[in-house]
């Protein structure tokens, strides 16, 4: 059976002394939720602080971006053999916020998720449509076109070292959250579109992530809904007694 996953983005939050100070609140308090698992995307800053103030908790590590090439003249970025040698696990590739502020296309994401895979670093493809997209009655070609085009060139045997997170724009730290059931409708479409790429089984078995003001509220919900595997959560995961009972509600849906 496939764990949930419940991942923090912390966006550009939280100095080193921040980051060890929300690290040991949350560590008591997610401590035992071994059903589901548990990822915190930090600033680059803070990778080594937070790696270090994990060891012994069940929360691991993640990044929030990772550049396409090996090595290089790309002032700025970051590699995934850097990210590897800190022992991050997770990445996130291709955040609405990386595509509407810092030119993200659909063919660097892919770019990202080679390279990514390739140093072993499990992606978290972020994808989902803007406000007018959604309006134009556009969302399912906008996320079948993300979802294709973010997995051009991915093997089969990859799909079980990558999270979706689908994360519609107008959703994210708005407060305006999709509904469980609009959630979980559209989640469905991009189940489809990989699907149409991987065939039945492996679709069913890749986790999808819901994000966009996901919080202490709405999670028991979000996470009750048969195609939503987990939750990417931005402003709530910067409160650790939010976070943790986000986790439990994601954990509580496997016992
Ligand atoms: P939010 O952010 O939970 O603050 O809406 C989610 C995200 O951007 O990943």
């Amino acid at each position: 059976m496939k764990k949930n996953i419940i991942a923090g983005n912390w966006k550009m939050n939280n100095t080193q002394k921040g980051t060890k100070e929300l690290i040991a609140q949350l560590a008591p308090l997610v401590a035992g939720k071994d059903d589901c698992e548990i990822v915190l995307c930090v600033p680059f800053t803070s990778l080594n602080t937070a790696r270090k103030a994990m060891r012994g908790t069940n929360m691991k590590l993640g990044a929030q971006n990772v550049h396409w090439a090996d090595k290089g003249a790309f002032t700025g970025e970051v590699s995934a053999e850097m990210l590897a040698e800190l022992k991050c696990e997770y990445v996130l590739v291709g955040h609405s916020e990386r595509r509407q502020y810092f030119n993200e296309t659909n063919d660097t994401v892919n770019k990202r998720v080679k390279k990514a895979l390739e140093f072993k670093l499990k992606p978290i493809i972020c994808i989902g449509e803007t406000l007018e997209e959604r309006e134009k009655g556009k969302t399912a070609s906008v996320l079948e076109k993300q979802v294709t085009s973010a997995f051009v060139g991915i093997e089969k045997s990859s799909l079980k070292r990558i999270v979706v997170a689908y994360e519609p724009v107008w959703a994210i730290g708005t407060g305006k959250t999709a509904t469980p059931e609009d959630a979980n409708d559209t989640i469905w479409i991009v189940r489809k579109a990989l699907r149409k790429l991987y065939g039945r089984t492996s679709a069913s078995a890749m986790r999808i992530q819901y994000g966009g003001s996901m919080n202490a509220g709405n999670a028991n919900e979000l996470m009750a809904m048969a195609e939503i595997d987990g939750g990417l959560i931005g402003g709530a995961s910067l409160k650790a007694e939010d976070f943790a009972k986000i986790v439990e509600s994601a954990n509580k849906v496997n016992e």
